[in-house]
């Protein structure tokens, strides 16, 4: 599960993360935290707008294990982004989280300024505030837009992913330009219609798995990387 994926930056990611959208604040969020530490996992991402910053931070903190050990995500909203603003918003998400720096920031959407919001992303990385700066449902035009106008290009871009909506398109312009593909809903967020799949269904009948299982199989085993110029499997 903590199989590390290296951004560009050679700063290792655990390959697989656990999200915590929509998770219900309270009793449930502190169970649900507390198991995902129990089976081992280390990699958590939020963001300010699903609104439990606070409940992650105070969740890990209290597990015991220490800050190092764990790879921090979380993503500056629409409303924030512009470079004072990000600035901002940046120190409020550490604050909540009771950190001094984060694994991961990225920019949520490319709602407007996302531009100067990406240059307070690149001061906050240089300042080692941020390890791995990267963006959430950019398209290449976004993505280039931030290559024609930045120091440093996005490291990753977290894409709504699945098997019924691969994004190969995307996936080989990220890999051509050594960007992470990170996929969320990698289960299609739970939608029926995916999980019933008569194909997915033979595959997890045959192998003794769940659809789920197979599914994120299929997530880990589509990652591949470009070197030299050639895109390696
Ligand atoms: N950057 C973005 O814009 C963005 C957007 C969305 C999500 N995300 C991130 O990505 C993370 C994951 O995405 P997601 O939660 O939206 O979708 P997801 O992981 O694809 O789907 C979660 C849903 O899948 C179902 N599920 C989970 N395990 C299952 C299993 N073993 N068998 C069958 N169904 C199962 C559950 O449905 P039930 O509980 O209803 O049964 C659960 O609510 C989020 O928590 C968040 O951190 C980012």
């Amino acid at each position: 599960m903590n199989k590390a994926i290296e951004a560009v930056n050679g700063y290792k990611i655990p390959q697989v993360g656990f999200g915590v959208y929509k998770i219900k604040n309270g009793k449930e969020f502190e169970m649900a935290i507390h198991e995902a530490i129990r089976v081992g996992y280390r990699h958590f991402d939020t963001a300010k707008i699903y609104g439990n910053e606070e409940e992650l931070g105070r969740e890990l903190q209290n597990s015991g294990i220490p800050r190092e050990q764990f790879f921090i995500t979380s993503k500056v909203w629409t409303t924030d982004l512009g470079y004072e603003a990000t600035k901002k918003a940046f120190e409020q998400t550490c604050k909540k989280l009771n950190v001094t720096y984060l694994d991961m920031y990225l920019i949520h959407f490319a709602g407007p300024h996302y531009l100067e919001a990406w240059k307070a992303m690149e001061e906050l990385y240089s300042e080692g505030k941020i390890k791995v700066i990267g963006v959430a449902n950019f398209e290449i035009h976004h993505l280039e837009n931030v290559m024609k106008h930045s120091r440093i290009q996005p490291m990753i871009n977290q894409i709504e992913t699945h098997p019924e909506f691969p994004q190969n398109k995307l996936h080989e312009y990220l890999a051509r330009h050594r960007i992470l593909h990170e996929a969320w809903g990698p289960l299609g967020q739970g939608n029926k219609a995916l999980l019933d799949r008569p194909e997915l269904t033979e595959i997890a009948f045959h192998h003794n798995k769940s659809v789920a299982q197979v599914i994120l199989r299929w997530h880990l085993q589509s990652f591949y990387f470009v070197r030299k110029g050639e895109v390696v499997k």
